[in-house]
């Protein structure tokens, strides 16, 4: 397996990789709506809290256990703590990244269709009212959307299959940043719209009033969402980085690149949203009903929204396959399957969740686990439970169990790093996040 993992060849390789995985539609399609479903500047504001406090030292301990292992997420605890029971840690990981990538795939398969219409004119000429109708009538046909899935699955299974490829290291180097400066071209055009005030306001304007627990859940829920945290990705990659890079140097770019996108789309999406009287709370949907509005209203709306489809589309490929990568990496090396195989069996195993989330909006709209249709039942034990129950169990195994100096050593580099945020750093690690952890996801569950 050693031979077929990545390494990072360059600094900006590390960033590109891991913003990679950490940008994609959870900060464009899932920020917006989480946002708008949960008291907008509130929510903002308890999520951002959320990334410094909790986000970055969660990130850095993954980084840290994956580099001082050299192994995937499974294999890391069994090499690290040889004997306990720690490496089920990984195994939830790869069970939260395959439920996630039930649903995730879907939304994938959405921004490919809307690619399509955009190259085809079908967004021109629309009014608020018709793309609303128009996505419920096409999430609601049950097989239209499940072509586009099967097309990002087949993708993935292409990719994977080939191993991680420099192809989609290079493309993302490229296409990332060519991302984030087509937001902001959007940015700027959403900020001339007439509900800009009421959109900044609401995003910005935090009503402390809106902050429950349940809301503080589902901020840490989005955050440790976005940034690819508990679920053995960032460990993985952190296994590929290089003796000198420097852990929390690297977290902190990346969580900061993750944020600024998420922002950006609710700077887009919010001033649009009061424009064009659309609810805020709308729901997954938001993304797929602001967005042509404004293409609508530039000058070459073809181009402009195809861009944003395509790039959209390829933030979802680069995160899908790094969700990928976690069961296929664990496939392959702890039940010694070829790579193909792996690939097989995940992609099998994906094709059948992500036909259920699919047909949740269809014709098993009628099917309902604890209250909530198929896909959302994904989207919230995913982000909601087995992400903090993960990352929860990561902060205490790297805080109480492991050798205290191997986490200094990768910390500073094996002393080559001055690190004066040592502290401050080993605090968050050993005792608020595990405490601030567990009191958010009980609170949020209504335990207290
Ligand atoms: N962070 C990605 C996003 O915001 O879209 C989603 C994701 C990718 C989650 C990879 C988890 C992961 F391991």
């Amino acid at each position: 397996m050693s031979k077929e993992r990545i390494t990072f060849a360059t600094k900006l390789g590390v960033v590109a990789a891991t913003v990679g995985s950490a940008v994609g539609l959870g900060n464009i399609w899932r920020f917006p709506y989480e946002t708008g479903q949960n008291g907008g500047g509130a929510f903002l504001l308890v999520y951002i809290a959320c990334v410094l406090l909790l986000g970055i030292p969660v990130m850095t301990t993954e980084f840290s256990i994956g580099r001082a292992s050299r192994s995937d997420a499974n294999g890391a605890f069994k090499k690290l703590s040889p004997g306990t029971k720690w490496h089920y840690v990984g195994f939830l990981g790869i069970f939260a990244s395959v439920f996630i990538l039930g649903y995730y795939m879907v939304v994938a398969g959405w921004t490919a269709e809307y690619l399509y219409q955009s190259l085809t004119g079908g967004l021109l000429n629309k009014t608020p009212e018709d793309f609303r109708a128009e996505l419920t009538a096409f999430t609601q046909s049950d097989y239209r959307p499940l072509i586009w899935v099967y097309l990002f699955i087949l993708f993935n299974f292409l990719i994977i299959s080939r191993g991680v490829q420099k192809g989609i290291e290079k493309a993302s180097n490229f296409l990332m940043p060519l991302l984030f400066l087509i937001m902001l071209v959007f940015c700027i055009r959403s900020l001339f719209l007439h509900g800009a005030p009421e959109g900044l306001q609401y995003l910005f304007n935090p009503d402390f009033s809106k902050i429950t627990p349940q809301v503080v859940l589902r901020a840490m829920g989005q955050a440790f969402f976005s940034m690819s945290l508990g679920m053995g990705i960032l460990l993985t990659y952190g296994s590929y980085f290089r003796k000198n890079t420097s852990l929390v140097k690297t977290a902190g770019t990346v969580s900061l690149l993750d944020m600024v996108v998420a922002v950006l789309a609710g700077v887009i999406i919010f001033p649009a949203v009061f424009s064009f009287g659309i609810s805020p709370s709308q729901g997954p949907e938001l993304v797929f009903v602001t967005l042509p509005n404004i293409f609508g209203k530039m000058p070459a709306p073809v181009l402009w929204s195809s861009l944003f489809f395509l790039l959209l589309s390829v933030a979802a490929l680069t995160s899908t396959i790094s969700l990928c990568e976690v069961a296929v990496a664990f496939f392959i090396e702890q039940m010694k399957f070829t790579r193909r195989k792996a690939t097989l069996l995940l992609t099998s195993i994906v094709f059948v969740l992500s036909t259920l989330c699919s047909l949740s909006s269809g014709s098993l709209s009628g099917v309902s686990i604890f209250g909530k249709n198929i896909f959302d039942f994904c989207d919230y034990i995913s982000a909601n439970i087995l992400l903090p129950v993960s990352a929860l169990l990561i902060t205490v195994y790297a805080g109480w169990v492991l050798d205290r100096r191997i986490l200094k050593d990768q910390l500073n580099n094996g002393g080559t790093l001055r690190v004066w945020y040592m502290r401050p750093l080993l605090f968050c690690i050993r005792y608020l996040a595990p405490v601030v952890i567990t009191l958010i996801f009980l609170s949020g569950l209504g335990m207290f």
